[in-house]
């Protein structure tokens, strides 16, 4: 684990390259597997490759391209990661939420987290999208664990608002007056890489999820303790372990995440337009 004096260098470095290379932005956005259509349509863009970014990685996996792009989405200025960190790749819990104590350092407010999930609530069907209302942190770790510096909050935070009530009052209207269905619940964070056998989703039934995932948490840990506002939007791109009579891959997921990029796209695009 890296001191923190190293931690807030590597942070403050982050900052800096990114600040010299983009027009600054409020939103910052994460795409998910799969979800990176949304940087299609952003006008005006500059981008910055992670490789240009000092301690950022390269992402390892299908649908995570390693760019920072910042663009207009819905006439408002975001950063758009395409691309995150996970724990699963081997990375430090402080590599997985680098990008939010990036953006805090950039005084940037507003995050919108996105991934792909599979979905664990039988009334779910692939391809829908799903507002996360809150988490269970089945990772197995908490990205808090370690020295604690006091500009990014608390050493023990409340999480009991994390995902910003009028953030998310925001996203049902859009999604309303769009006409795409949203689905509201509890996002389940796992370490993967394996995705879950037939017995462990039905555990997360009985514990109270709608989805599962392998990221989303961590940063939206720290995001929260930040007091950054925060939104996050699952694609379920496939029913979970065990609902369906057949076996589950990453080609399927990062396939129904494209199918599903066009009302994510417009969904993300119609809440930007209206923070
Ligand atoms: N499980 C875990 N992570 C996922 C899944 C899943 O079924 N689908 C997409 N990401």
């Amino acid at each position: 684990m890296l001191d923190l004096a190293t931690q807030i260098e590597q942070i403050e470095v982050c900052a800096q390259t990114i600040a010299q290379r983009l027009p600054r932005a409020e939103i910052a956005v994460v795409l998910g597997s799969g979800l990176g259509a949304l940087a299609d349509m952003m006008k005006d863009t500059v981008v910055l490759p992670y490789a240009e970014i000092p301690h950022f990685p390269q992402p390892t996996v299908l649908g995570h391209s390693g760019k920072l792009i910042s663009g207009l989405v819905g006439g408002k200025r975001v950063y758009a990661f395409s691309g995150r960190f996970h724990y699963y790749e081997g990375h430090d819990p402080q590599t997985v939420i680098l990008p939010m104590r990036v953006l805090q350092q950039l005084g940037c407010q507003t995050v919108i987290l996105t991934n792909a999930a599979g979905g664990v609530n039988m009334d779910f069907h692939a391809g829908e999208l799903m507002l996360i209302t809150d988490h269970i942190n089945l990772t197995g770790y908490n990205p808090l664990r370690g020295a604690n510096d006091e500009r990014w909050g608390a050493r023990f935070p409340d999480m009991t608002y994390t995902y910003d009530p009028a953030l998310r009052d925001l996203a049902l209207c859009v999604a309303n007056e769009l006409g795409i269905t949203l689905q509201q619940g509890v996002y389940c964070g796992l370490c993967g890489p394996s995705f879950e056998t037939p017995a462990e989703i039905r555990m997360l039934r009985l514990l109270g999820a709608d989805a599962v995932g392998m990221s989303t948490v961590p940063e939206a840990i720290a995001a929260h303790q930040m007091g950054m506002r925060l939104l996050a939007i699952s694609c379920i791109t496939n029913m979970a372990a065990g609902v369906l009579p057949q076996p589950l891959s990453h080609e399927e997921v990062f396939a129904t995440g494209k199918q599903a990029e066009k009302h994510f796209s417009a969904l993300v695009e119609g809440i930007i337009r209206r923070i």
